[in-house]
């Protein structure tokens, strides 16, 4: 079964642009609620772990840099079948090939500055959420 929750975060681009108003109306629009959010400043060992499963690729170092560069909001979101619903709601990793009107065409700036990120599987959604919240932060 398809699971509940999704981790996204607003990345530091799109929150220095003023984007965490209209991305979370989106959220909403949407039908996802939020069971908990955080605005915080990533060190760099806290977005290398993050990201652990990318180190062997070419873009590591310059998506550690700039997910740091700034603060991030993070949320936990929770819809049914919410990963698979939150990949549609914000598009194509790349914003050039978003489909209009995703969150990452409408906010994202580049490859590494795409406005958010989404988990990509139930199992890595809940890794992610355990990653940055406590049960204690969860509602
Ligand atoms: P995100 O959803 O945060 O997950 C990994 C991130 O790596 C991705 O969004 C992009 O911002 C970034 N990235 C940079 N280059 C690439 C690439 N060639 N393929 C996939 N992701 C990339």
């Amino acid at each position: 079964m398809s699971g509940k929750i999704t981790l996204t975060m607003i990345k530091p681009l799109a929150v220095q642009q003023g984007f965490i108003g209209p991305i979370l109306s989106k959220i909403n629009e949407n039908g996802f609620r939020i069971v908990a959010m955080k605005l915080m400043w990533l060190t760099q060992n806290q977005a290398m772990r993050f990201y652990e499963v990318h180190k062997e690729r070419p873009f590591y170092n310059d998506l550690v840099k700039s997910m740091t560069s700034g603060p991030i909001v993070a949320a936990i979101l929770e819809k049914e079948n919410a990963v698979e619903e939150y990949r549609k709601l914000i598009g194509a990793t790349n914003p050039a090939n978003a489909e209009p009107g995703t969150i990452r065409k409408l906010y994202g700036s580049s490859l590494e500055a795409n406005a958010v990120h989404g988990s990509d599987s139930d199992e890595n959604a809940q890794i992610e959420a355990d990653f940055f919240f406590s049960k204690l932060e969860c509602f």
